[in-house]
């Protein structure tokens, strides 16, 4: 048998919210989305409660923990009112993430190595209260390192750089990904476990699926925009047919 472990599709369902908000009411609905999502082959929930309630609100997180059958996935930057939150909600995870008003959306990985005592105490909390952490961190070394160090069992790489070098069809682009394959291999030997995700589509999806050290994508704004032209469920099938594509690359290799 491959030793190489299967790849989870985390779907990330902000955007929904954006669309119902840009209206107010109740439609379109993140936990309708979440579900039928769950129903398509994702494994697990991911949604970002920001700190201006841009998107997810405080309810969409307490219905989206009572009423879906999967692992929810709570991103929060590392403020005492989200750690607050997090312990009440208790989700099966918490990424912590950087989060500065004035973005679109998450544009940088969280500085863990400088903020090391400030992220080890939010996430000796977390993890208190038996949530999985993970940290959302550019492929540098020296915050792999810092994420081990603080003790969060798992990181998430911020593959946005990444995916936008391969859209503007920038030169840089197989470097970057060349960081993301020795990021995910570094964490791995240091014992973390290694999720990825900003920016994906399915051809990068099917393209990241093939390094063995990653077990995790979560992708939400191109699924969400490729829903409207081609239907949310169908849109989560052919992303999870793209991840298996590329992890059978993986398999191959290994065999
Ligand atoms: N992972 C994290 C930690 C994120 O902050 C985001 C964006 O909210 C994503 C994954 C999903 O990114 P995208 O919406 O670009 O697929």
């Amino acid at each position: 048998m491959s030793s190489v472990r299967p790849i989870r599709l985390g779907v990330n369902v902000d955007h929904v919210a954006t669309v119902r908000n840009a209206r107010g009411g109740r439609h379109p609905d993140p936990v309708r989305a979440a579900k039928l999502a769950i129903a398509a082959g994702a494994a697990g929930i991911t949604a970002h409660l920001r700190e201006d309630r841009r998107h997810i609100t405080d309810d969409d997180v307490r219905r989206l923990k009572a009423e879906i059958s999967a692992p929810l996935n709570l991103e929060m930057a590392a403020t005492a009112e989200m750690l607050a939150i997090a312990l009440k909600t208790r989700p099966h995870a918490s990424c912590i993430v950087p989060e500065k008003r004035s973005e679109r959306t998450t544009e940088g990985g969280l500085d863990a190595a400088g903020q090391r005592d400030h992220i080890a105490s939010i996430a000796r909390e977390l993890t208190g209260a038996g949530i999985r952490v993970s940290l959302f961190i550019a492929p540098e070394p020296r915050q792999i390192e810092a994420a081990a160090e603080i003790g969060a069992p798992v990181i998430e790489i911020h593959t946005g750089a990444w995916c936008e070098a391969v859209m503007q069809g920038d030169a840089g682009a197989d470097a970057e990904f060349e960081r993301i394959r020795a990021g995910a291999r570094q964490a791995a030997s240091l014992g973390l476990e290694v999720h990825a995700g900003h920016g994906l589509d399915y051809a990068t999806s099917e393209t990241i699926s093939a390094l063995p050290e990653i077990v995790e994508l979560n992708i939400g704004h191109f699924l969400v925009g490729e829903a409207i032209f081609s239907g949310f469920e169908p849109v989560i099938r052919t992303m999870r047919a793209a991840m298996d594509k590329g992890r059978a690359r993986a398999r191959e290799r290994a065999a």
